[in-house]
């Protein structure tokens, strides 16, 4: 998340619970100015010791919040991660100031539903990643405001990440099975039957490029 955040201006990272995140820049000296948030009071106050920990406290600006709706922004950069995609929709669309960002996201679910949004709202994607931890792999991208629409697995295939083929075969397993599912139930019709073949053709080609490397 760091690596996608990069540095320079002001940051906030949304949904902090451990405050790693903001400690981290703080320590880094990356950013003028720097916020953490959580709709929790027991994360916040989790961030908060973990900021005393490595003495970086007054470095970091903390504030209970749902989303970005009680911070005084705007933000350079907002970083969201470890929560699910329908989620960060709610928190992105909700902030009038947003567009202005440069989004870090890591979403745990609905990613798909996530980057059509984002599509939606003329956001295009700038850098995208992969990191496996116990066994899972996670997906994280930077976004902002441009033109040419959000294209997530070409972002993906630009970075060559090493852990991308074994994503794109996971994924192409799980639209699979999903498809077949539909199938067997006779559910051929729908809109979600359709958008589940368009997902599988872009992990197939997508497998196709990433063999050439
Ligand atoms: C799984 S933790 C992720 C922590 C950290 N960002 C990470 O990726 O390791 C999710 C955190 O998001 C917070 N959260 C959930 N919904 C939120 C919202 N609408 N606004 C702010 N924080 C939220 C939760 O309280 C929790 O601390």
């Amino acid at each position: 998340m760091a690596a996608l955040a990069g540095s320079g201006g002001s940051v906030i990272d949304v949904g902090t619970d451990h405050g790693y995140v903001p400690v981290y820049f703080a320590l880094e000296g990356l950013f003028s100015r720097i916020a953490a948030s959580d709709i929790g009071k027991g994360p916040l106050q989790s961030a908060k010791s973990s900021a005393r920990e490595y003495g970086v406290e007054d470095k970091i600006e903390f504030y209970l919040s749902d989303g970005l709706k009680s911070v005084p922004g705007p933000f350079d950069t907002v970083v969201i991660a470890g929560m699910g995609g329908e989620t960060m929709v709610d928190i992105i669309s909700g902030c009038p100031w947003v567009g202005t960002s440069k989004l870090v996201l890591q979403p745990q679910s609905k990613t798909a539903e996530l980057a059509m949004w984002l599509n939606d709202n003329g956001f295009v994607c700038r850098a995208a990643g992969l990191v496996e931890d116990a066994g899972k792999l996670y997906v994280a991208f930077s976004a902002a405001t441009g033109d040419g629409g959000f294209d997530l697995m070409g972002a993906l295939l630009e970075g060559r990440d090493p852990l991308l083929k074994r994503c794109l075969s996971r994924e192409r397993g799980r639209l699979l099975r999903a498809v077949q599912g539909m199938e067997r139930g006779g559910r051929q019709d729908g809109h979600q039957y359709s958008r589940l073949l368009g997902e599988l053709e872009t992990v197939e080609k997508a497998m196709e490029e990433a063999a050439k490397w």
